[in-house]
């Protein structure tokens, strides 16, 4: 185990779990702030809330490789250790876990979460496998550290969906909490994906969130049906012509199934390829209480 001042580096499970026993020892109520490295300001927004809400915060840094497909992005995702584990120190992080693949998945490793149905959805239907791989190690994460809460970014809202449902299914004895998506100042979500832009490209990007702004225009003044909301961010996102979307939904944010009118409530989802890099992005309207 590592130590620096304050911040503890555990690269395997038994070391993290003998920090985390010493916690509970102690009395403590642990967050779990799951991440894939390459920290930023959306990132750090989650250990913030983590930090309010309990005694020690837990961040996980893995890139895991059981959820990217095979032509995805998974050799060349950004890792940035040395900067991420700065900025942790400096949010006042209790503990880093940050495992090697063969640590998380030892060899003949072949049991995984399947949450149906809603893993088939949105990102899903894009990226056939890639719920299984979220749900899978994120199960893991739970057993290893046993948080009180875990910390999840609603700028990725069908991981949200797919984690919730795993939660109640599988009954861990957690509380899931989302935090609202942070953005650039001119708007663009910020993702670890956007370093891979282009100048060009980045300003393209931006077409994403005015087309969600232009719904939530029309949701303020009182349109509810689906399908004019939807059309209205088709026409946004037409006229960036480079902007491929992938998918632009008006789904129930628990069941991530379409809905035809928004008056209770929605998730307007969107994905896009702006040149080879796949960017989401969403907004979510209000309804009843959830
Ligand atoms: P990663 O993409 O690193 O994101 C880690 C967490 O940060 C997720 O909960 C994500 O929703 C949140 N996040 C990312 N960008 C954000 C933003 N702009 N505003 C608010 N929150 C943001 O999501 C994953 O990693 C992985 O799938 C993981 C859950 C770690 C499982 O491998």
């Amino acid at each position: 185990m590592q130590q620096t001042t304050t911040l503890q580096i555990a690269h395997t499970v038994s070391e993290t779990r003998a920090a985390l026993r010493e916690m509970r020892r102690r009395g403590l109520t642990i967050a779990l702030v799951p991440t894939m490295g390459a920290l930023h300001e959306g990132h750090l927004s989650l250990v913030r809330a983590a930090r309010t809400a309990s005694d020690a915060v837990v961040v996980s840094i893995f890139v895991n490789p059981t959820q990217f497909g095979p032509d995805e992005d998974f050799a060349k995702y950004p890792r940035t250790f040395e900067a991420d584990c700065a900025a942790l120190e400096r949010e006042g992080v209790d503990l880093v876990f940050a495992p090697a693949a063969e640590e998380m998945y030892p060899p003949g490793a072949s049991t995984f979460v399947d949450v149906d149905g809603v893993s088939e959805r949105l990102d899903g239907a894009s990226r056939p496998g890639h719920f299984r791989g979220v749900a899978t190690v994120v199960a893991k994460l739970f057993h290893i550290v046993q948080p009180d809460k875990a910390f999840f970014g609603q700028k990725d809202a069908a991981q949200v969906a797919v984690l919730r449902k795993m939660v109640r299914d599988l009954n861990f004895g957690l509380e899931l909490v989302v935090c609202p998506i942070v953005r650039e100042p001119d708007g663009l979500a910020m993702s670890s994906r956007n370093r891979y832009l282009s100048l060009e490209e980045r300003r393209q990007a931006l077409a994403l969130n005015r087309a969600l702004r232009e719904v939530e225009r029309l949701a303020a003044e009182g349109v509810t049906p689906a399908q004019k909301l939807i059309a209205t961010a088709e026409a946004v996102l037409a006229g960036e012509p480079a902007v491929r979307v992938d998918y632009l939904h008006a789904v129930n944010p628990d069941t991530l199934e379409d809905v035809a009118d928004t008056r209770n409530g929605a998730l307007i989802a969107v994905a896009a390829f702006v040149g080879a890099t796949r960017l989401i992005d969403n907004l979510l309207l209000p309804g009843k209480p959830r």
